[in-house]
């Protein structure tokens, strides 16, 4: 693709891309009188124009109907979590009984680590990768406790090399293979939430399984950014958020997928709550756990309408299109965007450093970008311009021209913005 920093070429590309309209769905903050320019949907995705008629519904519902809106609400509320399956499923690539919303992500990381993280003798070892997000980190240091283990020891950080940012694959691949019979559980972000780089998920998986290990992971930064399979992949088990790329609102709704071979499987040991209890005698309010196949059989609650609500309404958008239809855009726009900071870095003694894999089969659309020294007023400069990014210490700023809503034009004026604050 031959990219070119001009307002014309931006216009050119915007006419030709076949998601333009989709960003009219959603509702942008405003700058002095204009929308942001927004690139920060690997924090918090933008509010689907359709979340509040939705919300209202429920709300409505609940007003007329009160209790028994569980049974008369347009979308039953007793059934409520149901209606998220057949979309989730495309969106990461499962059958619909092997993904269910509930809780939140790092809730999950715990309630799928206590039935997939049984260590056993010398089998105890879990892999991570290093700078994995920290709730992430904190999960598996308590998660090493409560089985009366030393983290130290059991967790297992693969670091990228001296003088690298990334971590290699094939390190990856080495380490699992090193571990063999002590590794119990690959626990990997499939995309870093810091560096942007895609883990390639299938070949993890499969290097687990040759060692008798299983596979998790947290796909916070991947859902909705990446075309994924993880049925096909053969994951046994995988979380996310749903308020990044999903565009489902603050603290919304999580979700998780467990493969149906192990979805199957109602002996494997959980936290039980009556919400993954056999649907058909739930309300027996009987005595003794008898979970559901699939994943519903993890959850515990009944479903929080109000914030799965929206999650329904972000979901719709992602109805309207498909994860290949935005992963051919992300891949032209990120490219756009990496071309953009590479040319105004050039012309500026090499002021930026992109850390994200050059490799567009290697990332999803988050382009992180090492500020040398200049992070903080870098990202101060931008914000007062009204371009939308986020800042992690020391000096990087994370930006992701998301599909769903971002145009070229938001790119170009990335661009003109991070001139004008170099100037
Ligand atoms: C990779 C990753 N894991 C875990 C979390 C924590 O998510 P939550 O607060 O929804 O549990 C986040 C939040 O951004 C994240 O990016």
């Amino acid at each position: 693709m031959e990219y070119r920093f001009s307002e014309e070429f931006a216009r050119e590309m915007d006419q030709q891309d076949p998601l333009r309209e989709m960003r009219n769905e959603y509702l942008f903050p405003q700058h002095e009188g204009k929308d942001v320019l927004y690139f920060c949907g690997n924090s918090l995705g933008l509010q689907p124009k359709g979340a509040a008629a939705i919300l209202k519904q429920e709300l409505d519902d609940w007003a007329k109907f009160g209790v028994e809106g569980h049974f008369e609400a347009k979308r039953p509320w007793f059934a409520y979590h149901e209606f998220f399956s057949e979309s989730l499923a495309r969106i990461v690539g499962a059958k619909p009984s092997e993904v269910v919303a509930m809780n939140g992500l790092t809730s999950n990381i715990h309630i799928m680590m206590t039935t997939f993280y049984r260590p056993s003798g010398k089998r105890n070892k879990i892999l991570c990768e290093a700078k994995a997000f920290p709730s992430d980190q904190y999960a598996l240091e308590t998660q090493a406790k409560i089985h009366g283990l030393d983290p130290k020891e059991v967790v297992i950080e693969v670091t990228p090399r001296d003088g690298e940012h990334l971590i290699r694959h094939e390190d990856i691949l080495a380490r699992i293979e090193e571990l063999g019979d002590e590794l119990v559980l690959v626990m990997i972000g499939g995309v870093n939430y810091y560096s942007g780089q895609l883990f390639d998920m299938q070949k993890i998986t499969e290097a687990a399984h040759n060692v008798g290990a299983l596979v998790c992971f947290d796909l916070a930064h991947a859902v909705g950014n990446i075309d994924l399979q993880l049925h096909d992949w053969n994951v046994d088990v995988a979380m996310w958020c749903s308020y990044k790329y999903m565009n489902s609102g603050p603290g919304s709704v999580a979700g998780v997928f467990v493969h149906e071979k192990h979805g199957n499987d109602t002996s494997l040991l959980r936290f039980g709550g009556w919400w993954g209890h056999d649907k058909e005698d739930r309300f027996k309010m009987e005595p003794d756990f008898n979970p559901m196949k699939g994943a519903e059989g993890w959850q515990l609650s009944n479903a929080p309408v109000f914030s799965m609500a929206v999650h329904r309404a972000a979901l719709d958008l992602f109805d309207k299109t498909s994860m290949k239809e935005l992963c051919a855009k992300s891949e032209k726009l990120s490219g756009f965007f990496e071309f953009v900071v590479d040319h105004i870095s050039e012309s500026s003694d090499g002021q930026f450093e992109i850390i994200t894999p050059r490799d567009p089969n290697e990332r999803g659309c988050q382009i992180s970008i090492l500020a040398h020294g200049a992070g903080r007023e870098l990202y101060d400069e931008l914000m007062a311009q009204g371009v939308v990014v986020d800042f992690r210490e020391p000096n990087v700023i994370r930006c992701a021209p998301v599909p769903m809503y971002n145009s070229f034009m938001d790119v170009y004026g990335f661009g003109k913005a991070l001139n004008r604050a170099l100037a």
